[in-house]
């Protein structure tokens, strides 16, 4: 992509809207726009972001064995009256009439239309176990939305519902939705740790929600600091494995690591005092075993081995894909701008030319570009005749995790200079050795 034709309407000055770093960020990148209260129109450089947090999300639950699958967004009201749950989910949902003055309602999440989905399908044990999931737009209608993308009222979350025969089956598919989360917030640069949190009106205790540390997080969480030394890394997993996927999630899930509404002081207390934290978190996920609640309510059942009915044991398990967005620039940014991890960049590496118009930087600009391009990659090309200062603050705002510096003086040596975001420290080389660099840094990515 290059600058000069792309749409990146940043802004100079800091948007008074904004209280929070990562819905400042977002705006003054040119990223979204606010439609209306809570609701965003998603711009290239947001959406690009958007994309790529979508793909490993996309990436990681199919390597989990989940299949995915998209619902609509408007969905009739019948099957949650069914549930029970169309009077008792309150003002948060958006209830719409259609022309026949039937009630519809735009999706806040999706148990019951799966749930209907897989009772008109599978009748017998034998096609279990069974996980789908969807990535999709989902509405509530949130009585504060506030901080950007990170409390909308319409807002984009991957929701995946397993279906198992058995409990035992049940907490497995809970399990593997552990390990894939662990693995998917890595990949993003996110360290998100599983807390034991509150299973509300559904009941049982097997509810985790996912929390990256912030101050400016809405959860009020309670840790022992020991936690913050898990790392997933790249461990072999095999999802199929039931003692694996247990013993992973024992191991992140034993310290103590709860949310306000399951704290509880004499447990904490048990910690030693030197580990013990209270601090503030943002919920990028949560996973649920709710066992029969829906297939009772609506008659989800399969032929069992003995040839009776059972009821199928289920769970959902949630990630919010846009609020992600505002949590990486939260965990990732300093005073100049957006700090991406290498993992959702929008592009990969920026290439700023100090001098346009001259032929020597032009050329060995357009050569960078094109040799980045081949090898993969999504170089942005800042080829405007601005002032190197306004290109690199530019640079610096949308957070691109490299820039490649080119100018008529380094070129008479034969360098251009490969500069890091993150610590600011440049070093100069060849053209050749740059794109050989940022190959290499990508390549595991
Ligand atoms: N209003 C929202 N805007 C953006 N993302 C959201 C919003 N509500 C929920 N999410 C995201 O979707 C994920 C799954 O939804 P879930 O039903 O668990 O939300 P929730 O527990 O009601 O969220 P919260 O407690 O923040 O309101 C959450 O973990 C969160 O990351
Ligand atoms: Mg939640």
């Amino acid at each position: 992509m290059r600058m000069s034709r792309y749409f990146l309407p940043v802004l100079k000055e800091d948007p008074a809207e904004a209280a929070i770093v990562s819905h400042r960020l977002m705006l003054r990148a040119g990223m979204i726009k606010q439609s209306s209260a809570g609701i965003y129109s998603w711009l290239p450089m947001g959406f690009k972001v958007l994309r790529k947090i979508e793909d490993i999300v996309h990436e990681e639950q199919q390597k989990a064995g989940h299949m995915p699958m998209l619902m609509p967004t408007i969905q009739s009201a019948d099957l949650w009256r069914e549930s029970g749950r169309y009077d008792d989910y309150g003002e948060e949902m958006l209830r719409i009439k259609d022309r026949h003055d039937r009630d519809m309602l735009f999706t806040p999440t999706a148990e019951e239309l799966i749930t209907d989905i897989f009772r008109s399908h599978v009748s017998s044990y034998k096609d279990l176990p069974l996980t789908l999931y969807q990535i999709q737009w989902k509405f509530r209608d949130e009585r504060r939305p506030r901080f950007g993308v990170m409390r909308g009222r319409e807002f984009y979350m991957k929701d995946g519902y397993n279906f198992d025969l058995t409990k035992e089956d049940a907490l497995h598919a809970y399990n593997r939705h552990l390990v894939s989360y662990l693995r998917t917030y890595e990949r993003m640069g996110l360290q998100a740790i599983p807390m034991r949190a509150d299973s509300g009106p559904i009941g049982g205790d097997d509810t985790h929600e996912f929390l990256v540390l912030a101050d400016t997080g809405e959860s009020e969480v309670f840790y022992d600091s020991a936690v913050t030394d898990l790392t997933f890394g790249d461990r072999e997993i095999d999802f199929d494995d039931k003692a694996q996927c247990q013993s992973i999630m024992e191991e992140f899930t034993t310290k103590y690591a709860r949310t306000d509404e399951t704290h509880d002081e004499a447990v904490f207390n048990e910690v030693p005092e030197e580990r013990r934290r209270t601090a503030r978190g943002i919920e990028v996920g949560q996973i649920f075993y709710f066992g029969t609640k829906y297939s009772d309510a609506m008659n989800a059942k399969v032929q069992g081995p003995d040839g009776k009915p059972v009821a199928v044991h289920m769970g959902s398990h949630g990630i919010g894909v846009s609020r992600l967005l505002g949590a990486i620039i939260e965990a990732s940014h300093d005073d100049k701008g957006i700090i991406w991890p290498e993992g959702v960049t929008p592009y990969h590496a920026g290439i700023v030319n100090l001098k346009q118009g001259d032929e020597e930087a032009d050329a060995a600009c357009e050569q960078l570009y094109k040799e980045l391009t081949a090898a993969g990659l999504e170089p942005l090309y800042d080829d405007r005749k601005e002032r190197a200062g306004g290109k690199f603050a530019t640079m610096d705002l949308i957070g691109l995790p490299w820039r490649i510096t080119v100018g008529p003086r380094g070129l008479k040596n034969g360098v251009v200079e490969l500069t890091s975001r993150k610590t600011g420290e440049s070093t100069e080389m060849t053209p050749a050795e740059a794109v050989a660099r940022v190959k290499d840094i990508y390549a595991g990515a």
